[in-house]
Parts: structure tokens; sequence; C-alpha cells
């Protein structure tokens, strides 16, 4: 007997046992002003050279701007950046809720933003793209690595999560 293969609705919930980090890459989309998406399509690639990879759904904003900037942060939120995390999920962004929700950029010296308040700042060079179905992986080589205080917000099964003791 063989298993048939899952609906895109089993597939999306199966894959949500993977438990993951969120992190939301940020691009200027003009400029001084910021463009982000939460990612947990985030990962590792290479240490020689240093790579990581993000996975970017064809409908979201940031692709062609990524595209046409090539140059990107990469944020990995804190435990308390929840709500952070949702606004970057949708797809209407706005400096008045940015206001409300107390979001702030840090821009660095080679003029890439990343959110203040995360747990590690990441800026990439775009080196490489593959369109894989439905998203385009992007590689981007680390050019700067800022580690920062606090614990991960946590994804998992479509729910965040704190690591066991932190609440
Ligand atoms: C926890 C979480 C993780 C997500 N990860 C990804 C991801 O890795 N790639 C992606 O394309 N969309 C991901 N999304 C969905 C996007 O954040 C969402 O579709 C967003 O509106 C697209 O951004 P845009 O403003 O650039 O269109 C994720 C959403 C959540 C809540």
């Amino acid at each position: 007997m063989t298993t048939p293969p899952p609906t895109a609705l089993e597939f999306r919930k199966a894959l949500g046992q993977f438990p993951t980090g969120v992190t939301v890459v940020t691009v200027e989309r003009e400029p001084g002003l910021v463009h982000g998406m939460t990612a947990n399509s985030f990962t590792s690639v290479s240490l020689h050279p240093m790579l990581i990879a993000i996975c970017v759904d064809h409908r979201a904003k940031l692709l062609p701007l990524l595209q046409k900037k090539k140059r990107f942060g990469v944020s990995v939120l804190k435990d308390t950046q929840e709500a952070i995390s949702e606004y970057f999920a949708k797809r209407e962004q706005s400096a008045e809720a940015e206001q409300r929700l107390a979001i702030r950029y840090h821009w660095t010296p080679g003029g890439i933003p990343v959110l203040e308040g995360a747990i590690l700042h990441l800026t990439c060079n775009l080196v490489d793209s593959h369109i894989a179905g439905d998203h385009t992986v992007f590689i981007g080589e680390v050019e700067t690595a800022a580690v920062h205080d606090g614990e991960p917000l946590l994804f998992f099964r479509g729910e965040y999560r704190a690591l066991a003791g932190n609440h």
C-alpha cells in the first residue's frame, strides 16, 4: 500500500513540526526607507565563504526589492518581538504602525537597515538565487554579524513559542 502525497494544507502542517527561529529580512526600498518581511526559512549554508539562505514567495513585495538592491539585513527576533514578526508578515506597512509598535531601525555603516532589539544582525550581499517552485532561494554572503543579548522567538506548529524556562 502506498501513502498518497499530502495536500498543500497537510504539507504545511507537517512542515510546522520543524521548529525554527523567526527573522525579519530588511531592504532599503527608497533612500532612508525600509521594507521588511518576516521569514523563518532562514538557514546557514556555508562557512567558507560565509553564506546564508532565505526562501521568498514569488508574491512577496520583498522579492523585486532584493533583486534590485542586492544588499539586505537579517534580524533574528527576540522572544519579546512577536508583534514585530506579525507586523512584517502583513502586506501593508506604514510609518504610523511602526511608531505604534516602537519599531526602530539601525543603519549599519555600510548603509543596510536592521531591526533594533534583535538578538542577531547580519548584513548580506546577494550572491546567487535559484527559482524553486513558487519561491526563490536567495543566497547571501555575510558581510557583518552582530550578536546581542536575549532569547529567541520560536515558531512551531504555526504558533509562537519561547525557550522552556523563559515564561
Ligand atoms: C513566522 C512566519 C514566517 C514566515 N516565513 C516566510 C518565509 O520564509 N518566506 C516567505 O516568503 N514568507 C514567509 N512568511 C510570510 C510573509 O512574511 C508574508 O507573506 C509577508 O506579507 C510577505 O511580505 P511582503 O510585504 O514582502 O509581500 C512568514 C510568515 C510568518 C508569520
